[in-house]
């Protein structure tokens, strides 16, 4: 964590990683502080680190600015590349931070804002490692970032999943049918988790506790003979089954030879097998990342958006700007980068889903 008061005069900022609601509020909570409170410049680099090793940009001002609050995506475009591994001819990969540093200085930046996930704060740190001032801001709809208790993107996208397993559940009632629903998450279960308690499904499987086939057949067949005709079964992705390996619907790639698939179109007919019921599939996909962010995600961003000008005025950099509690701190980029936040098993939502007898496929 560095320290170097009123010191800058123009800042870049990107958007890297998957996109989700709220980026564009983060982007504008920025700027209108760093421009109109401290009257940093501001500079946009599109499509993330990509645009920073090509010098790509987009500079940013009030026309720019307008009808950002609401607006779903991110205007200046996003990416999955790292710097230090942008892809090369064959299939090969190139060390570009050179490119990237190149950039920065051209531009005469004098901080980088970079608004993602635990990758991002991993390429801001490698950035950081190779000299320049950074600082990150965390988004995901799969609430994983490590050190925050929370992520803007995460509350749409639980709005977005939850309101569909309402869906499901009246089509489920009238059908007297078995729905079965993948969320995403990646490698954790927090979006499923709180898209079930919200919406009242009855199963919900999560990568952070591997499941038993047959504890889901019993939980459904309890249910069923206690005159409950329809059910509903979130599974996010990434659940897998105990003895299981890697994730299980694997958006970003496609799965191992060795890796046990545990989608929802696999489970779906083992399912309608052992129970009986007309069973059917829905996957929610991308959806959950598009549109405009709920009032919660608007104000968290626009609060992180908001501390990270101050901080960048008052010369910290080398942090992620967090939630803690009630509080929104920096943290050490090196404390951030590498890690994921799963579900703890002792997590509170854990215990409410257990209380209330959601089965968690144990
Ligand atoms: O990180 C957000 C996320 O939507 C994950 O939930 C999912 O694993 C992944 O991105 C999907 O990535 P892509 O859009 O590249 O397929």
């Amino acid at each position: 964590m560095g320290k170097n008061g009123g010191k800058v005069r123009t800042l870049g900022i990107l958007t890297s990683g998957g996109d989700c609601p709220g980026l564009n509020a983060a982007i504008r909570g920025v700027a209108k502080a760093a421009i109109g409170t401290y009257g940093i410049e501001m500079i946009g680099i599109l499509d993330g680190f990509a645009g920073l090793v090509e010098n790509r940009v987009l500079p940013i001002d009030d026309r720019v600015m307008s009808g950002l609050l609401t607006l779903g995506g991110t205007i200046l475009g996003t990416s999955r590349n790292k710097p230090h591994k942008m892809p090369g001819p064959g299939g090969t990969t190139r060390d570009m931070t050179g490119a990237a540093v190149e950039t920065y200085r051209r531009l005469n930046l004098d901080c980088l804002v970079c608004i993602g996930g635990g990758g991002t704060a991993k390429n801001a740190l490698h950035l950081m490692q190779s000299g320049l001032n950074v600082i990150t801001l965390p988004k995901t709809i799969d609430n994983d970032v490590a050190e925050t208790d929370v992520t803007f993107g995460f509350d749409s996208a639980t709005a977005i999943a939850t309101e569909a397993i309402d869906r499901l559940h009246s089509t489920a009632s009238s059908h007297k049918r078995l729905m079965l629903v993948d969320v995403m998450g990646h490698n954790a279960g927090w979006l499923a988790l709180a898209a079930s308690l919200a919406g009242g499904a009855d199963v919900c499987l999560i990568p952070e506790i591997p499941y038993r086939l047959d504890s889901v057949v019993d939980a459904l067949r309890r249910r069923a003979e206690s005159g409950r005709r329809f059910s509903l079964v979130s599974i996010a992705e990434g659940a897998r089954p105990v003895n299981g390996t890697g994730s299980s619907q694997r958006t970003r790639g496609s799965p191992r030879a060795d890796e046990p698939i545990a989608n929802s179109s696999v489970i779906a007919p083992l399912l309608e097998e052992a129970l009986g019921l007309d069973t059917r599939v829905t996957t929610l996909g991308h959806i959950q990342r598009g549109g405009i962010p709920t009032a919660t995600d608007r104000i968290l961003a626009t609060q992180l958006g908001t501390t990270a000008a101050r901080l960048i005025h008052d010369g910290v950099f080398g942090v992620m700007v967090a939630v803690k509690g009630k509080e929104i701190v920096p943290v050490p980029l090196e404390k951030v980068a590498g890690r994921r936040k799963t579900v703890p098993l002792d997590h509170p939502l854990i215990e409410s889903a257990r209380l209330i007898g959601l089965c968690l496929g144990d």
